[in-house]
């Protein structure tokens, strides 16, 4: 069976910037798009113009620089706001306005003081808008998660009739179990006329941890978009991480999907957001964390230094990470990963030296988080092993290791 594309729409430059304190700069936001067009991301959201003046220069100097992704910009179902994402897009080569509005209980009650039908109304009068300016108008029902499916499939389809290319499912508020969101997505797309000519896309938050799960369950569903950002971040708890869902597409061939994304290029772009934005990638981070490919017990380690994949089911390489399945050293590593990492410096300890080094290294490593390599050269000295001795490690070194 052929493999079905879905198309990455990166929303780092939007939702992932409305983390408090990591507002970004025009000049920083079009160095991340440039590399999130290298990236191979199919749409990029750069902005919500009608919200500051900066904004709304970053969307247009975003558009100039740009080549291939389509460039998206949000609005709320208000003309004001439609009318300048539209103005923002001009210089676009393909341009694309992201409108909507909330459509559940909860938003059309007490955020809209408004009525199901109203909202309806509200919406269709978006879209229409909107396609005074481009042909490519996605409608976002804000807080799908939590609204009624048949209400929702009630606006889907009306927006559909008025021009809407891609209708965004929000769980706004990551309240969806994957299950349950997957059955939305399922829902949407079995009871909602013309959603075959559109396309349908996931955008989850993940306030209790399951915005890829839930993206994942939204593309096994039907969806053919998901909505996310580099390094997970957004509103709150975040959104759906690129890297992950991209990796989970790539390790899992059995799910019949692929994404234009060039995985070698994550780890650099990861690193790219988090120094523009100054948010810190949390080390246990799924695939792009400082940890995400170390090992530091010595089971773990002793398997992975006698191959690879016995602890390690994505390869480093694969995200960018070179030469980098590190092997750390703590008060659990074995004598494999002493060795492994004197080899590293150069040094061979044959049987009696790795016996003799490992027993200071324990007693070492007991009182400290990690052992850097400068102290590993220290625990030798420590070892009284003399210098004709190293010497001669090394040569054994250099001819053998
Ligand atoms: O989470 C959300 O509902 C959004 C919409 C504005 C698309 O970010
Ligand atoms: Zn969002």
């Amino acid at each position: 069976m052929e493999k079905k594309k879905i198309y990455i729409f990166d929303t780092t430059l939007r939702d992932g910037e409305q983390v408090p304190g990591c507002k970004l700069n025009t000049k920083e936001k079009v160095k991340i798009a440039k590399q999130l067009e290298y990236l191979g991301v199919d749409v990029i959201e750069a902005g919500f113009p009608t919200s500051s003046p900066g904004d709304y220069q970053s969307v247009q100097e975003i558009c100039k620089s740009i080549s291939n992704p389509i460039i998206c910009a949000l609005s709320r179902a208000v003309e004001k706001d439609i009318k300048i994402a539209g103005s923002a897009l001009k210089y676009a080569k393909r341009s694309r306005i992201h409108t909507g509005i909330g459509t559940s209980d909860c938003h059309i009650l007490y955020k809209f003081n408004s009525t199901p039908e109203k909202i309806i109304e509200r919406a269709i009068q978006a879209v229409k808008y909107a396609k005074k300016f481009v042909e490519d108008v996605e409608f976002y029902a804000e807080d799908a998660g939590r609204t009624k499916n048949d209400f929702l499939a009630k606006v889907c389809e009306a927006v559909i009739k008025y021009g809407a290319t891609v209708i965004n499912i929000p769980d706004t508020t990551g309240y969806c179990l994957p299950e349950e969101y997957g059955k939305k997505i399922r829902y949407i797309k079995e009871n909602v006329k013309g959603i075959h000519n559109i396309t349908l896309s996931t955008h989850c938050h993940n306030d209790l941890g399951l915005a890829t799960a839930n993206s994942l369950s939204g593309i096994i569903n039907g969806a053919q978009q998901v909505e996310c950002t580099i390094n997970g971040i957004g509103e709150r708890a975040g959104n759906t991480s690129l890297e992950e869902i991209v990796m989970i597409i790539k390790q899992n061939s059995r799910l019949n999907f692929f994404t234009n994304i060039k995985t070698k290029l994550i780890f650099s772009t990861s690193h790219l957001v988090s120094e523009c934005t100054g948010m810190k990638v949390q080390s246990n981070k799924a695939i792009v964390g400082i940890n995400a490919f170390s090992h530091s017990s010595g089971i773990h380690q002793d398997g992975v230094i006698k191959k690879r994949e016995t602890y390690e089911s994505i390869n480093p390489e694969d995200v960018g990470i070179n030469n980098h399945t590190s092997i750390v050293l703590t008060a659990r590593s074995g004598r494999a990963a002493l060795s492994y990492r004197y080899k590293k410096l150069g040094f061979f300890l044959n049987k009696n030296s790795l016996e003799l080094v490992y027993s200071i290294f324990l007693k070492y490593a007991d009182k400290k988080k990690d052992i850097s390599d400068k102290e590993l050269r220290i625990l030798l000295e420590k070892a009284n092993l003399n210098n004709n001795r190293l010497q001669h490690m090394r040569r054994i070194n250099l001819k053998h290791v």
